[in-house]
Parts: structure tokens; C-alpha cells; sequence
């Protein structure tokens, strides 16, 4: 049932057939370089684009600005505290601002991180200490079709065999991302974490948990995890993420906020150097690159993302999705993780080899089609590696309606019908920086 109606709204305009076409080709067919104004339904990320609610915007406005001791960094500080169990808070202006003070406080030149996978830019980051970011998901993580209920898992099997292979003084720092994000947004169980928090203690590592969507992953844990099958969501959480030594969090996600993020330690020690990197990359720690007002909003967004209400309504609207595609007959990745559909373009594009880009074809093709927005999840984003060809649908929060998802499908159908006719692609004017090519990368479709 959804648990909010509207009070404010944004109008949206399909463009025309030959708009899209011409759109598509001035932005080097990569959805990233398209305005906004020229996509219908854009389920491009699910970070900073959602609603916030009315408690939120009258936080805003009572936001207190100011430079040092603002009202509301207390307020984040409480929430942070009440919601995360944490009480040490450094503001960044985003998740990956949050990555930068926290990775460069602990990681080294020549050091290897383990994650049960890297998220884009924590990779980027890793790999910008000069440090080998390796990934360590379970055997049924990159299987579209496995029916497992934690498949976003860290395997501790292969964490064991890097530590083995270069020794534990390598390996400083151990990342659990929950949900996985790079891994179709599959949850982590509470088992998991606290064998991963074992293990990070055994090697003396500082164990951190990427907690961007620890709310959604807490839903999940609540309804496939026998032993919290009677637990409160809110008390989820607090146990899980009181497993780790810090947490590192993009407010975008489970903040419900459009700007924002923080790492959040109990270490005092840890807390100083962090806090000291803010001053230089952020922001005075009271705010951090953040605008006070925006802060205030966080504090009651992650209030309102441990409601059982809330998440009930958003974990059903990404599994309706997933359900109506299915009916359809589209490929996609099961079972549905938290916050997005992805969609199988291997299987729907199989006469592509990972070369031509199917995800990236794909991504294009539903936006010619429909207006419809997403993003590639497959050979394009992650070269050199044995992932599925993946396309990310993610939902942004109490934001779009079932007609908006009817629309989608329809969209998805009608890209299934004509797939084998579409062409793949190639790259004409790559990055700079090969973690974050699909960001900017352009691309023509192959003459066939
Ligand atoms: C798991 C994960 N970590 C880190 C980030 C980075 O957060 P931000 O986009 O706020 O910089 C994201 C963003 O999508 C994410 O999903």
C-alpha cells in the first residue's frame, strides 16, 4: 500500500520519436550526456532524486547556516546516533566526498581492499591511494537466475584466499557495501556482517560498512533472515551497522535526501584524521559541504527511512516492477534487489558479444523507444571483468506511480520485439579515468 500522496508535482513531457533519435546522437549515444528535459521516465539512479516529504522541507527552511556549531549538525548528529547507532558524524557533500576523507584516513599507497564489491567510485578511490580495490561477492552474485536470498554477500572464502595470497599487513581495510549495489542491489544478511567483522578483526583491519541503503537491506533482513524474522526494522539496523569500526554514507540513498553524505565512527582516533581531511576537502566539520538546511533534511530522512511503512511501500514498488517485466517476458536479474530492476540485456541481446556493448545497446534502444532512462551495468561500466550484461532501472523514492512503471514495461516489451534488428556500439572518444568511462565515454553504433 502506498504510504504517502502528492502535495507537490513536476510535469513531464515524452518527446517526440525523432527528438529522442536526434538526442540519442548528440549525446554520443550515453544516456549521462542527455538534458534531463528531453527523458519521460528517468529511473537513471535512485540517488538524490527522490521526494523528500513535508517534515523534510520544513526542516529545510529551519536549517541553521551556520559556518561552526550549527543547530543542525546537532540534529544529524542525534539521528545519526538514534537511527545508526554511531556518534561520531563528519558531513561531506556526498557519498563519494564521505569516500575520499574516510579511504584516505586508512588506505596506503600498495595496500589491497577488500569489498564484496566495489561501487564505482569507491573503486576509483581505492585505486586513487594508489591501492588495488578487489572484489570478494558470493559464487550466486553475478548469476541472473540464482534463487538465493542474500546473494549481495561478502564471500569469506575469497577474502581468505587474497589475505593468504598477499599477506594480512596488505589489507588495511575491509568494505561491506549493503546493499550491493555493483551486484544488482542484492541484500547482506546480519550473519554475514558479523562473520566479516570477525574475520576483519582476526587480520586487524578496520572493517567499514557502505551504508547508502542500509535501511532497504534491514527490510530485506527482516523478511529472509529467520533468526530477525520477529525484529523492528530500526533494530535491524542498529545491529548490523553496529558491527563495523565506521560507516561511509551517501545520504542520497537512504538519507532521502537530494544532497549529502557522512562517515560516521566511534573511533576517536579515526575520527580525528577523518575530521581533519573534511577541513580540507569539504568543509568545516559542522557541515562539511553541506548547506545546514540540507543537513536538517537528512536528520529527518533517516528517520523516516527505518519506517516500516515506507520501506514496505518501497520494497513492493521495485518488486512489482520486476513482476510486470516478467510477466512480459523481459530477462532480468532475480530475485529484484532494493532499489532497482536489472535487466538481463545478455539474454535479450545475446547475438551482441560483450565487445558491442548489449547493456549499452540496450540502455540506448529503451530510451529511442520510450523516453525511458537507465543505465549499464555490464562490459561498458566494469571493462575486464566476467560480470552479466547488465541494465540498472532504479526506482528514485516515492517519486513514480504504477502508470509511470506500466509505461516502462510496455517500453521494455517493445525493446524485447525488435532486439535482434538493434546494432551494438562502440567507444569513439573514451575517459580519462577507465573506472569512470560509462560516466563520460561516446559512442556510434556498428554498421552492421
Ligand atoms: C554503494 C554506493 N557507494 C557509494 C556511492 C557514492 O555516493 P554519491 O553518489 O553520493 O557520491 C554510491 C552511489 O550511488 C553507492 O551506490
Amino acid at each position: 500500500m502506498v504510504a504517502y500522496k502528492s502535495k507537490v508535482v513536476e510535469q513531464i513531457n515524452l518527446p517526440s520519436r525523432e527528438r529522442r533519435e536526434q538526442a540519442l546522437e548528440d549525446a554520443g549515444y550515453n544516456v549521462f550526456n542527455l538534458a534531463a528535459e528531453a527523458v519521460f521516465i528517468d529511473l537513471l539512479t535512485d540517488s538524490g532524486t527522490g521526494a523528500m516529504s513535508d517534515a523534510q522541507w520544513a526542516a529545510l527552511v529551519r536549517g541553521d547556516e551556520s559556518y561552526a556549531g550549527s543547530r543542525s549538525f546537532d540534529d544529524l548528529e542525534a539521528a545519526v546516533e538514534e537511527v545508526m547507532g554511531v556518534s561520531n558524524v563528519v558531513p561531506t557533500h556526498q557519498g563519494r566526498g564521505a569516500e575520499n576523507v574516510l579511504y584516505g584516513a586508512v588506505v596506503s599507497d600498495g595496500d589491497v581492499v577488500l569489498n564484496n564489491t566495489h561501487f564505482d567510485t569507491t573503486r576509483a578511490h581505492v585505486a586513487n591511494q594508489g591501492a588495488e580495490p578487489v572484489d570478494c561477492p558470493v559464487a550466486s552474485a553475478h548469476d541472473p537466475t540464482a534463487d538465493e536470498p542474500f546473494k549481495g554477500n561478502f564471500s569469506l572464502e575469497a577474502a581468505r584466499a587474497v589475505v593468504d595470497d598477499v599477506g594480512a599487513e596488505r589489507v588495511p581495510l575491509v568494505v561491506q557495501t549493503i546493499t550491493n549495489n555493483s551486484a544488482a542491489g542484492q541484500p547482506v544478511s546480519v550473519e554475514n556482517t558479523r562473520d566479516l567483522a570477525a574475520f576483519a578483526d582476526e587480520i586487524d583491519a578496520t572493517f567499514v560498512i557502505d551504508a547508502c541503503r542500509f535501511a532497504e537491506n534491514a527490510a530485506f533482513v527482516a523478511r529472509r533472515e529467520a533468526e530477525f524474522a520477529d525484529a523492528e526494522v530500526a533494530d535491524i539496523a542498529l545491529e548490523q551497522l553496529g558491527y563495523a569500526d565506521a560507516l561511509v554514507m551517501s545520504g542520497k540513498k537512504d538519507g532521502l535526501v537530494n544532497a549529502g553524505g557522512f562517515v560516521a565512527t566511534d573511533d576517536e582516533a579515526l575520527f580525528e584524521r577523518c575530521k581533519q581531511r573534511a577541513i580540507l576537502y569539504e568543509g568545516f566539520p559542522t557541515y562539511g559541504g553541506m548547506a545546514g538546511r540540507d543537513v536538517a533534511a537528512m536528520a529527518v530522512g533517516l528517520r523516516e527511512a527505518v519506517e516500516e511503512a515506507y520501506l514496505t511501500d518501497r520494497l513492493e514498488q521495485v518488486r512489482r516492477l520486476a513482476t510486470m517485466l516478467e510477466d512480459a517476458g523481459v530477462p532480468i536479474y532475480t530475485p529484484a534487489g532494493g532499489h532497482a530492476v536489472y535487466l538481463d540485456a545478455g539474454t535479450t541481446f545475446s547475438h551482441l558479444p560483450p565487445e558491442a556493448f548489449p547493456g549499452q545497446a540496450m540502455v540506448c534502444a529503451l530510451y529511442r523507444e520510450g523516453g525511458v532512462r537507465g543505465v549499464e551495468l555490464g562490459s561498458f561500466a566494469f571493462p575486464d571483468t566476467d560480470r552479466p550484461e547488465l541494465v540498472r532501472l532504479a526506482i528514485p523514492r516515492r517519486t513514480y506511480h504504477t502508470e509511470h512503471l506500466e509505461h516502462v514495461v510496455e517500453t521494455a516489451a517493445a525493446v524485447l520485439e525488435e532486439s535482434e534488428s538493434i546494432p551494438g556500439l562502440e567507444i569513439v572518444s573514451d575517459s580519462a579515468v577507465p573506472e569512470l568511462r560509462h560516466f563520460t565515454a561516446e559512442l556510434e553504433p556498428l554498421s552492421s
